[in-house]
C-alpha cells in the first residue's frame, strides 16, 4: 500500500487529483495538504473526506512540511500547492512568491531530507511566456520566460526543481508545465466557473478586453492522468547533456492542443446555457500585462510515456457547465464566504460590485 503526500489537495486540480488517485488506487493512504488560502476549500474533499487525511499546512514552512514528511513517511509526493490566480498576483505578488517558489523548494527539500519514490512538481504553460507570432508552440526546451507576477514566481519554483533535478538525480524528481485546466471544483473567480455562475445568477459573462486571449484547453483529469503516468514512470538516468538541454530533463509539458480564445469559450458557456451571446457577453477593462497567447507541444509526454488525453473539448465544456449547474450550493457558500470573484481593472481592481 503507497502513502500519496498530495499538496494543494483542496484547490482545483489537488482536489480531482485525490478524487481521480482514490479511483485509480483504491489501497492507497492519501495525505491532503493545504493550508487553505484564497482559493482553498475543504468542501471540495468533502466527497472523499473518509478516505484522506487532512493536514493544514504551509508548504513554505521547512520545519512544518519535515513534520508532516516524517509522521506519514509517503512513497510518493504530488506539489499542486500554488498561489494560482493572475489578478490577485498582480494586487499582492508576495503571496505568490512565497508559495510557488519558496514552497517549490521546501518540497523538493522534504524529498531530499526524506526520500521519496517520486516527487512531481506541477507547474504551468505559463513560465513560457508568450508565444510569439509565427511561432507554433513551446516545447520543454523552450526557454523560461514569464512576464506576470504569477508566472515569474512559478518559473522560480521550476528553477529550482531543476537544480534538485540535476544536483541530486537520486532524488527521482519530475516537473510537468500543463495547459489552462476546466472541470469541477475551480473557484469561480476563473474564467469558465464565473462565466457559469454568472449567467446562472441572471448577470452578463464579463470577457477581459477583445477576448481574443488564446489558451491552450485541457480538462483536468486528462491533467492528472498526465501527472500519475510521470508519478510512476521509469525513467533513465538523466544524462550529462541534460545541462544543456532541458530537453532530456524529466519535464513533461501536457496539452490536447486545443487552442481556443476567451471570447470563444464565453461564447460556448451561454451557448450551453440556452442564453444569446449577444446579449450575454460584456467586454470589460482588461487586466494589465495580459498575455495573449499560449500553446504547448505534449509530444514528449505522449511518444514517451504513452499519455493521450481522453477529453472532447466540446463535451467536456458542456459537461462542465452541467456539474456547476448541479453544485449550485457549492459555489454559493463560496460567494456568500468570499463575496463577488469578479475583478474590475477600471476601478484599481476592486471586486466587482453586484450588477
Ligand atoms: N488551473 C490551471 O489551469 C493550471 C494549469 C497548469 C498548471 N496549474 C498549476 O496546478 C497547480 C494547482 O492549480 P489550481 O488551479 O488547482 O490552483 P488553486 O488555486 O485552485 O489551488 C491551489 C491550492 O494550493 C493551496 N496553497 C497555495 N499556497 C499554499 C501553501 N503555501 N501551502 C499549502 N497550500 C497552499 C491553496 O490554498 C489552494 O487550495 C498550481 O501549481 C498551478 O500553477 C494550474
Amino acid at each position: 500500500m503507497s502513502v500519496y503526500l498530495v499538496t494543494g489537495a483542496a484547490g482545483f486540480i489537488g482536489a480531482n487529483y485525490v478524487h481521480r488517485l482514490l479511483e485509480w488506487e483504491t489501497a492507497a493512504e492519501v495525505v491532503a495538504v493545504d493550508y487553505i488560502g484564497f482559493a482553498g476549500n475543504t468542501a471540495n474533499l468533502d466527497p472523499v473526506a473518509d478516505r484522506v487525511v487532512f493536514e493544514q499546512a504551509d508548504i513554505a514552512e521547512l520545519e512544518t512540511m519535515e513534520a508532516v514528511y516524517r509522521r506519514y513517511r509517503p512513497d510518493f509526493v504530488v506539489n499542486f500547492a500554488a498561489e494560482s490566480h493572475n489578478d490577485r498576483a498582480i494586487l499582492g505578488p508576495s503571496a505568490f512568491m512565497r508559495s510557488n517558489a519558496l514552497g517549490a523548494q521546501v518540497m523538493a527539500e522534504c524529498s531530499r531530507l526524506i526520500p521519496v519514490r517520486s516527487h512531481v512538481h506541477v507547474s504551468t504553460i505559463e513560465v513560457y511566456g508568450e508565444l510569439a507570432a509565427g511561432n507554433q508552440w513551446f516545447t520543454e526546451r523552450s526557454s523560461l520566460n514569464a512576464k506576470t507576477p504569477y508566472s515569474a514566481a512559478k518559473a522560480a519554483g521550476d528553477q529550482m526543481v531543476r537544480a534538485y533535478m540535476q544536483t541530486y538525480p537520486e532524488m527521482n524528481i519530475r516537473m510537468t508545465h500543463c495547459a489552462n485546466n476546466y472541470g469541477p471544483y475551480q473557484l469561480p473567480e476563473k474564467l469558465i466557473p464565473l462565466a457559469v455562475t454568472n449567467v446562472l445568477r441572471g448577470r452578463k459573462v464579463p470577457v477581459y478586453g477583445d477576448g481574443l486571449q488564446s489558451r491552450d484547453w485541457l480538462h483536468v483529469t486528462d491533467h492528472c492522468a498526465a501527472v500519475h503516468r510521470v508519478l510512476h514512470a521509469e525513467l533513465d538516468a538523466i544524462p550529462a547533456e541534460a545541462a544543456t538541454d532541458p530537453g532530456l530533463l524529466p519535464i513533461f509539458d501536457i496539452s490536447a492542443r486545443c487552442e481556443v480564445t476567451n471570447l470563444d469559450i464565453a461564447r460556448m458557456v451561454v451557448t450551453t446555457l440556452g442564453r444569446d451571446p449577444g446579449a450575454w457577453i460584456e467586454h470589460i477593462p482588461d487586466r494589465p500585462n495580459h498575455d495573449r497567447r499560449y500553446l504547448i507541444n505534449p509530444e514528449k509526454i505522449e511518444s514517451q510515456l504513452g499519455w493521450q488525453p481522453t477529453h472532447d473539448f466540446t463535451t467536456g465544456i458542456e459537461d462542465t457547465v452541467t456539474w456547476y449547474a448541479e453544485h449550485r450550493d457549492w459555489w454559493e457558500q463560496i460567494i456568500a464566504d468570499k463575496g463577488e470573484l469578479g475583478f474590475d481593472w477600471s476601478r484599481a481592481a476592486a471586486p466587482r460590485a453586484s450588477r
